[in-house]
């Protein structure tokens, strides 16, 4: 598995509207994509940094995981994503290495991604996920 950069850092917010009120105060910058993902429970925002990006995630429903984790530490950096150029060998991988996964197979993220998550008690505390881009060509199958 090669990871290719650092795609986005995911940030659990209360709302996204103050959270893009936010980023106009400080930086000047807006929004390039918003999108509902539904299997998630949350709505996002996407604030392009450079050649990296913040996610900005608003719980549509307690028992969602945003809203989850909200509940338990409030507001703050949620997950690091890496960009991977083929999201099921990196799976396969991890699992034949016996890792703890959240996602057992690759599923929806927004952007028509394909992503998967690595529970936080393999990473040191930090949750990790794995994207492949709808325009990345997977190396392999
Ligand atoms: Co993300």
């Amino acid at each position: 598995m090669q990871l290719l950069r650092i795609n986005h850092l995911g940030i659990a917010a209360t709302g996204l509207d103050e959270a893009m009120t936010r980023m106009a105060r400080l930086f000047d910058l807006t929004a390039n994509h918003t999108e509902e993902v539904p299997e998630q429970k949350v709505k996002t925002a996407f604030f392009p940094v450079g050649e990296s990006t913040l996610e900005f995630l608003e719980s549509t429903d307690p028992d969602g995981p945003i809203g989850k984790f909200l509940a338990k530490r409030g507001p703050g950096i949620h997950h690091i994503c890496f960009e991977v150029d083929d999201i099921a060998a990196a799976v396969a991988s991890l699992l034949a290495k016996g890792v703890r996964m959240i996602d057992q197979a690759p599923r929806n993220g927004a952007h028509g991604c394909r992503v998967a998550f690595i529970h936080p008690a393999e990473t040191g505390g930090v949750l990790m996920e794995l994207s492949q881009g709808p325009g990345t060509a997977p190396s392999r199958g």
